[in-house]
Parts: C-alpha cells; structure tokens; sequence
C-alpha cells in the first residue's frame, strides 16, 4: 500500500482512564486503523474523535443460579460504538476470554462495517465472559435472559438490535425475544436478528455471509479481470460462511481445490466434490477423512496452488509467518481480521488483494437488516427477493470501496475504512452537536 500522507504519522489518543495504555488489545488495532484513514477525510478530520471513544458502554454483572444451587456471577457488556446513521447493531459473543476493549474494538468495526455497505445502522456489540461449553442448557438460558434484562436498558428495535456472534445462535436470539417481550409487555421480534425463521427470522440468513462473500468475489474478479470458470479456490473454514462460499464458488465453475477447519486438510487438484464434501462434514463434524480427497499437513493450506484464498474461520489466521508462501491472487475475508497488520503488508508488497471482511463479510448484517424491516413491517419477502436485493447492496458496495481505492491509490481495506468513516462523519456533521 502507498504510505499516507504525511500528517497521518504517530498521533497520540487520549484514553478513557478505564482502559490501560498497555493492555489497549484490538481496540490499540482499531485507533491504529482510524489514525490511518484520517488524512483522507478532508474537513470531516475535524469530527474524527467521535470515532475513538464509544458513545456508551453498560459493563453488567450477571447472576445466575447453577443447577448445583449454587449463585454465579459473569461480566456482560454492551458498547454502542456511533449511533450518528441509525440505532445500534451488532452481535453478542459468549466466551470466557471476551474483554470490554475487544467489545469496544468488534462495536466500532459494526459502525465501519454498517456504514461501508450503506445500511442505516450505527456500530454495537455485546458479549459474556463465559464458556458456555461448561453450562447446561438451562444455565444457558437463564443467563441470556438475566443478560437481556439487564442490558433491556439500552436496547430495543429503534435503539440497538443485537445478533448472534461466536457461541451464539437462534435459540439465543428466541430467548432474548422472550425476555426483552415480557419486560417491555408485548411481543418485539424487531428487538434482534438472526432469528429463528419460525419466531420473525429471514430467509436467506443463514447463507447470507457466505453468499455476500461470493458476490464480492465475483465482483473483485471481473474488475480484475479473473475469470471465475475454472479458478482455483482455498477455503479455511468450512461452516456457515466457508460452506456456503465454497458451494457458490463451486456451483459458478471454480476449482475448490484445498479446504481446512479444525479437524485437517483436504485437497484435490482436479477439485473436491464440494456437495459430498458437505454431506461428509454433516456427518463427521469435519473435513477430515473425506474420501476421493488427499489429506495435507495443516500447515501446507497457506502455500497451495490457488487464485481465490478464502479465510473463513477465525481472526489472526494470515500472519507474518504464512504470508509469505500464499500465492492466490485474491484473498477475500469471510472471516472477522483473519489478517494481522504485517501479513496485510506483506500480501500487498506481494499484489495479492486482499478484499476486507468490513465488506466482503457484510452479507450477514444486510439480511439482517432485511430481517428488521420485515418484523416492523409485519411482511416477508421471498428468498429470491433476499437475495436479489442482498446481490445488489453488496455490488453498490464494492463498487464505491473500489473506486476510492482507486482515487486514493490505496489498498481496499483503507478505501473501506474511507468510504466508512465519511458517511459516518458526513451525519455527524448535518446532525451537529447537542446541545
Ligand atoms: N455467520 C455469519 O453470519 C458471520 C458474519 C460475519 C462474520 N463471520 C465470521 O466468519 C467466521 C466463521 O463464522 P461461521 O459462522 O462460518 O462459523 P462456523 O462455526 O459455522 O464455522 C467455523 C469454521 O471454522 C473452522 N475452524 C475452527 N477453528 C479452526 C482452526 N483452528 N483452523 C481451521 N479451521 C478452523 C471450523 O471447523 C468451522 O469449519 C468467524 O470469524 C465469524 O466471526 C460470520
């Protein structure tokens, strides 16, 4: 990537005294990620503090009663990172590691995410410090709705509409409906999404992510001049967003020749059976073992003979040390920051593109928001009207990103965090300041 302009070197951000200048984690990410777009919003620059301290944050303690009588307590978060285009949206994570400066980090990407691809939503997210693995289904569900309730206060289908995240799913969601219902005193599906289809959910969400990715894929290849039809595909992950990617890429004449998730590596230079490979990974749990497939070390995935790498597992998976050996053309992120800073260096000194995951992962949250219109509108489209109009934001999407990475001369991640960052700003600035 070019270097910026000159003012963008080494400012220095005044902390919240919650937060230790040591121990910043991916929030120090995200400041980092701002200082580097600011000498690209022109006037805007004048705004740009807004983006680097939350609006609000609701840190809550969550007791619960353990089938064994005994009374457990649990840090739950909430940050709404900007609510300048629209009420808050983002998901809730469940994990013992979760932090308030990673739930700050993952709100403030939601606001560059929501506003790269133009839905009217400002940034939030949620989290638990717990392993759910550890508690019954019943400690489950009293602790969402503790959860709920306690965070009742800040959320709501105008104010900021939460999703699943890592650990949490539909029947998350079907219980944060029912909790956030009978507090309020009637029934507010609206309240989140990633629903059940039963209880107001969508159509189409659940192959959303995966098809958002495909079409920026698709989109990035034609501009670049990569013919789908025959291109060789890597995908890491192979669940919800690497399934469905794989199945489309496949499906559209590509060569998914490698795929790895946590259980191994399988490969074919002819192309896997992507169908059977699915079957097989309902079955088994996973890839491995999958017959008609050669099986590879873990760590040969990064260096396979590929034009498409598609990372759609966990964060911090393209690294110094693998960076180097990948020799796709396109890396497309399904995953959350599957790409630490120095191997995003390392693939753009390489020209390999890297299409982000604020764009090439926003299928998810643009059928979610799909999902909200339909419950305030008490109406449903059709799948083939999902997934029309999710085609078409993602295509608008990519084009605008492409076109200021052009105009800038910059890689398309900044080019997001431009595009972003602007809209954001631009509101903020007509919304002036209250009082
Ligand atoms: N599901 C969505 O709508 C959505 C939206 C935006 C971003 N994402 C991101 O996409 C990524 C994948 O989410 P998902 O919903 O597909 O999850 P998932 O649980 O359905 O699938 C995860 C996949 O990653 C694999 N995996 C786990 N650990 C691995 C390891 N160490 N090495 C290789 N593979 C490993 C698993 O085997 C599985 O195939 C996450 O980063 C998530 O935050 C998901």
């Amino acid at each position: 990537m070019p270097p910026a302009p000159a003012s963008a070197s080494a400012p220095s951000h005044s902390l919240p005294s919650y937060l230790a200048a040591d121990r910043l984690g991916p929030w120090g990410v995200y400041l980092q990620q701002i200082d580097r777009v600011t000498p690209y919003l022109g006037s805007l620059s004048r705004w740009v503090e807004t983006l680097k301290r939350p609006k609000r944050s609701l840190i809550v303690d969550v007791p619960i009663e353990m089938d064994d009588g005994s009374i457990a307590h649990f840090e739950g978060y909430r940050v709404q990172h900007n609510l300048s285009r629209g009420p808050g949206k983002g998901g809730v994570r469940f994990h013992q590691d979760v932090t308030l400066s990673e739930v700050m980090a993952l709100s403030a990407w939601m606001s560059i995410k929501n506003a790269a691809v133009d839905v009217p939503y400002g940034g939030a997210k949620g989290g638990i410090r717990v392993d759910p693995k550890k508690l019954s289904r019943g400690e489950l569900e009293r602790l969402t709705r503790r959860y709920t309730s306690e965070v009742g206060i800040i959320i709501g289908p105008t104010k900021d509409i939460p999703a699943p995240d890592v650990n949490t799913n539909g029947q998350i969601m079907a219980w944060m409906v029912d909790t956030y219902s009978m507090d309020v005193g009637y029934t507010a599906t609206g309240v989140v999404t990633g629903k059940p289809v039963e209880l107001g959910g969508s159509l189409g969400r659940m192959e959303a992510t995966g098809r958002g990715v495909f079409t920026v894929g698709a989109e990035a290849a034609r501009h670049t001049g990569l013919a789908i039809e025959g291109a060789r595909v890597a995908v890491q992950g192979f669940g919800n967003v690497g399934g469905t990617a794989g199945r489309l890429f496949a499906e559209a004449g590509a060569r998914v020749v490698a795929v790895q998730d946590h259980t191994g590596t399988v490969f074919s230079d002819r192309g896997l059976d992507v169908p059977a490979l699915l079957a097989h990974v309902q079955e088994t749990g996973g890839v491995a073992g999958f017959g008609g497939a050669e099986a590879l070390q873990d760590s040969e995935f990064w260096g396979v003979d590929c034009d498409i790498l598609i990372p759609a597992a966990l964060e911090g998976q393209i690294t110094r040390e693998n960076a180097g050996r990948i020799r796709a053309k396109m890396v497309i992120e399904g995953a959350n920051g599957p790409t630490t800073p120095e191997a995003d260096d390392i693939l753009s000194d390489k020209g390999v593109l890297v299409l982000p995951d604020v764009i090439s992962n926003a299928g998810g949250v643009t059928v979610s928001y799909f999902e909200w219109v339909q419950n305030f509108s008490s109406f449903f489209w059709t799948e083939d009207e999902i997934n029309d109009r999710l085609v078409r934001i993602m295509r608008n999407a990519f084009a605008g990103v492409w076109e200021t990475a052009q105009e800038h001369k910059v890689s398309l991640r900044t080019a997001a965090f431009i595009v972003a960052c602007t809209r954001i700003l631009r509101a903020r600035e007509l919304r002036g300041l209250y009082p």
